[in-house]
């Protein structure tokens, strides 16, 4: 158990250090808010031309309220920045993760903006499909693929699996003889990278469940396995150190580790690797803490440290590729909810806490329960002269843990039936969602040009009880 981190008696006048006090509570922090967010000339919140209250009364709540234009945006900057800084090379895709969040309409757009996709088991690999995506623009992640869905995946012509595991190799040559085709794979590699992130989302360490050790030498005896296996084609390398990352600093040691094994591997097997995935990560703003870079800085910054990597080892920068997801749903996305319960919680002396209940929680935002994240939020569908107060957003899920914001000022007025809307929850946040308590999950709209619709709908009290067949 953990105690609460800042004690028992923090109360309402004690915000965390990092919290500013707001100059206007009402007002949208620059850069939290999806591109085409304001308020309407009633105070209410507007995404993408439709206002929060006019989605509340007929979407409900809570929903993910999805800005299209802010989605498509976001990942064209992602193609356009990494395909321009590698274009004197032998250039770059970016896959967009569909784990971050993955449905039909999102894998069309993602394939008409030009992005491969990422997908990570057979669920996202049969969402992709059945949204027609090429399946030549795909790669298959996971650590723990089944025969059938790497059999589905080469069924389907996916376009790289991404091998994590001495045992898949043979595996995966295994399936792909059954089937008589030859897989086109790419051997995730670990570089001992401590990616100065959460510790569950950091994923190039040594001991953990991902990939291939490059310093046990279990990276390079795959790539000599994979290349005496004719049923395996080896595309390239692939490293992924982690997610919610703002330093290049962590890209920059994986870069060179795999690029020395790539000179490893031209050395002693004379076999040149052409192409190489350094996975995704980049964050994102959830708050005043994070300053994330832009795509163009992104994509620079590391075509520069490749550059030089390869420059001293001697070698062709090869075809890079990009995986993120965060970065590109994340900041798309906010989560409404409608406020029930508010309750001043005396904490003895004079602190106290407010805590705004809302109609949704840990079912559709897991990510304060499980990292500890810090979220913001706004009163969505009015502006308040009161003044701010510090509060705790929690859900209606029965458990303490079940927090949405911990800490962020709203109005003193907050009350039942106001709205409240969080941030940046486009990410991790639906595609971690869950029915704990029965609750259904929210459905996800995206809003365009003064018109929303409904890309994945509202899960029913019916969807809940038809699993149920005992
Ligand atoms: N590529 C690979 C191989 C990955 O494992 C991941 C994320 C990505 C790309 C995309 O990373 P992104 O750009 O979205 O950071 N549930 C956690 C995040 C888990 C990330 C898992 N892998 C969270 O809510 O923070």
């Amino acid at each position: 158990m953990r105690a609460h981190e800042a004690g028992a008696l923090h109360g309402n006048d004690a915000a965390p250090t990092w919290l500013p006090f707001p100059t206007d509570v009402n007002a949208l922090i620059p850069g939290l808010w999806s591109s085409t967010c304001v308020r309407d000339a009633d105070g209410a919140l507007e995404i993408g031309g439709v206002s929060a209250t006019t989605l509340a009364e007929e979407v409900g709540t809570p929903a993910f309220v999805l800005d299209e234009d802010d989605f498509r945006e976001r990942a064209r900057a992602f193609r356009t920045a990494f395909t321009t800084a590698f274009a004197p090379h032998a250039g770059a895709d970016v896959y967009y993760a569909g784990k971050a969040f993955l449905c039909g309409a999102v894998a069309r757009w993602v394939d008409e903006d030009g992005l491969g996709l990422d997908v990570c088991t057979g669920g996202e690999l049969a969402v992709a499909l059945r949204a027609g995506f090429p399946a030549d623009r795909m790669a298959l992640h996971g650590n723990n693929k089944s025969d059938r869905e790497i059999a589905r995946a080469l069924e389907a012509g996916v376009g790289r699996i991404v091998i994590d595991s001495l045992a898949e190799v043979r595996q995966a040559a295994r399936v792909a003889s059954d089937l008589g085709v030859q897989a086109h794979v790419m051997l995730r590699v670990t570089t001992g990278v401590e990616a100065h992130t959460h510790e569950f989302i950091a994923t190039a360490h040594e001991d953990q469940k991902f990939g291939l050790s490059i310093t046990s030498g279990d990276a390079l005896t795959a790539v000599r396995e994979v290349l005496a296996s004719p049923e395996l084609g080896l595309v390239g390398l692939h490293s992924h150190i982690g997610s919610q990352i703002f330093d290049v600093g962590g890209f920059e040691v994986a870069a060179r580790r795999v690029l020395d094994l790539v000179a490893q591997v031209r050395e002693e097997l004379g076999h040149t690797i052409e192409h190489l995935d350094l996975g995704g990560g980049f964050g994102v703003m959830y708050n005043t803490q994070h300053t994330p870079s832009t795509p163009e800085d992104l994509a620079s910054g590391i075509a520069a440290i490749i550059e030089k990597e390869c420059h001293e080892l001697e070698l062709e920068v090869p075809h890079v590729a990009f995986e993120p997801g965060r970065a590109i749903a994340g900041p798309s996305t906010q989560t409404l909810y409608t406020v029930g319960t508010v309750k001043d919680v005396r904490l003895g002396g004079p602190h106290h806490r407010v805590y705004v209940s809302v109609d949704g929680g840990m079912s559709d935002n897991v990510r304060t329960a499980l990292y500890d994240a810090d979220y913001s939020c706004l009163l969505a569908g009015r502006v308040s002269d009161a003044p701010p107060e510090v509060v705790r957003v929690v859900g209606k899920h029965c458990e303490s843990g079940d927090i949405v914001v911990k800490d962020e000022y709203l109005p003193a007025d907050v009350q039942r039936g106001d709205l409240v809307s969080v941030p940046v929850t486009g990410a991790y946040c639906y595609s971690l969602a869950s029915n704990y308590n029965h609750v259904p999950r929210p459905p996800v709209v995206a809003v365009k040009d003064g018109r929303w619709r409904t890309l994945v709908r509202r899960e029913s009290e019916e969807d809940l009880l038809a699993l149920d067949v005992g």
